[in-house]
């Protein structure tokens, strides 16, 4: 137990803002349609500036019965595109250039009105034309009330842009502009930017393949109120896993009790309790999966027996614990040809010598190695530094950086094997 302990120290890992390198540089195009969401699209401009996107708006005449121009053109650092031409200079807006500027075309809010002349190809204003001359990726949020929204030809122009390859950025339930309740509020603008990273990081590679994840600790009972567990937090392995979804992949996470919770709809969770779940859970997976990773501080020992009440206090006593299934290992005899397997390592001492022997005895194609040797690597700190030892011998040792590009790393090398 005492390893899995330190194990779990070192699982500790901060989720947020794991996009945040991805959008650097990137051109950003924000069409804003006449819907009240509108205010809420300055938030959305401001965020893909801050995370270092380069952000040009266009806007119908009705938005800007919602929101200043001014306001859109402070925030995103650059003047507005409304009309074909400027009335005042003669100065061209050409949306075919406009269309070509863009990595990523997002309309935010993206009125009834606006979805269906996308769906039906009308291009009455400067948003529809570059609409249909943009080649870049296209991301829609509706948002409308929510009879508009869910009558069935909204529902069919969704339907319709999607079959396209237009990412529809589903509306949420909650109090609307009319003062009704339901769906229609266009979702929050740091799901709107997630989904705009999930653009940028997806990877042929990714997208398509099924990866099985373990995290978390296990609890192991000892009685119905007492268990045998660890401090593992999950965190690492949560990451790993919207590093996985954000890139394509489907994600079967099977994780042990934890606090933190899977953000990205591509992330399935199967929730188990003790290693002995995790084994059958894992069994019942892995056989569907492309890859896993086992970050899991599985416990290696369970209590022989559990008793059915509550134990009482009587002086010393002393438990009798027997092994758990070896997870990692079982799947390294399940691997099929095609399949690929990742584990981790935790090391006080003799650290590749130990992790080598893990990778050989787990049948292993990569294991991602933390000492506790290093500093700025363990518990309490936002960094990480691995090693992944691979089965051909190579050895890569990345420096000290934040454990959500430790993530990435990890997954980078994964693809390297898809
Ligand atoms: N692992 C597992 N099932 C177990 C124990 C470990 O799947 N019962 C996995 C971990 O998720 C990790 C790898 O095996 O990917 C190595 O875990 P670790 O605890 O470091 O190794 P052990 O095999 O338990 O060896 P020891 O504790 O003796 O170092």
């Amino acid at each position: 137990m005492a390893v899995d302990f330190v194990v779990s120290l070192l699982l500790f890992i901060f989720v947020d803002n794991i996009s945040l390198f991805m959008m650097k540089g990137k051109h950003i195009l924000v069409g804003v349609t006449g819907g009240i969401a509108a205010y809420k699209t300055a938030y959305l401009i401001r965020n893909f500036v801050k995370q270092g996107a380069e952000v040009r708006v266009v806007m119908t005449e009705m938005a800007k019965q919602f929101i200043t121009p001014l306001t859109l053109a402070t925030l995103s650092q650059n003047p507005i595109a409304v009309d074909f031409f400027d009335p005042e200079n003669g100065q061209w807006n050409s949306h075919v250039s406009l269309g070509l500027w863009a990595d990523c075309y997002v309309i935010a809010p993206a009125t009834a009105n606006t979805l269906a002349k996308m769906a039906n190809g009308v291009a009455d204003n400067l948003l529809l034309t570059t609409y249909l001359s943009a080649k870049c990726p296209t991301v829609v949020a509706p948002a409308m009330d929510l009879d508009m929204y869910r009558h069935p030809a909204t529902q069919q122009n969704l339907q319709t842009l999607a079959s396209r390859g237009v990412t529809v950025v589903e509306a949420e339930s909650g109090f609307l502009a009319s003062g009704l309740e339901g769906k229609g509020r266009m979702a929050e603008p740091e799901t709107i930017a997630d989904a705009v990273a999930d653009i940028f990081k997806r990877s042929d590679k990714m997208v398509g393949k099924t990866v099985m994840v373990t995290a978390g600790p296990t609890y192991e009972k000892l009685d119905p109120v007492r268990f045998i567990g660890n401090y593992s937090s999950g965190k690492m392995g949560y990451a790993i896993c919207e590093e996985l979804a954000s890139r394509g992949a489907n994600v079967i996470l099977v994780s042990g009790p934890v606090k933190v919770s899977a953000r990205h709809k591509n992330i399935k969770v199967v929730k188990v309790e003790s290693a002995h779940e995790m084994y059958e859970a894992c069994v019942d997976n892995f056989p569907k999966a492309d890859a896993a990773i086992m970050t899991a501080a599985v416990a290696d020992y369970t209590p022989e027996f559990r008793a059915e009440q509550k134990i009482k206090r009587i002086g010393d006593m002393s438990i009798s614990l027997k092994a758990t299934e070896d997870i990692a290992a079982r799947m390294g005899q399940m691997k099929s040809p095609s399949q690929r397997l990742v584990g981790f390592a935790l090391e006080t001492n003799d650290e590749e010598f130990n992790a080598e022997k893990k990778l050989a005895k787990k049948n292993l194609d990569f294991i991602v190695l933390n000492s506790l040797n290093d500093k700025g690597a363990g518990f309490g700190v936002d960094t990480n530094k691995i090693t992944i030892i691979e089965s051909n011998g190579m050895k890569t040792a990345y420096d000290l950086k934040p454990k959500t590009e430790v993530a990435s790393d990890i997954v980078s090398k994964l693809e390297e094997y898809l």
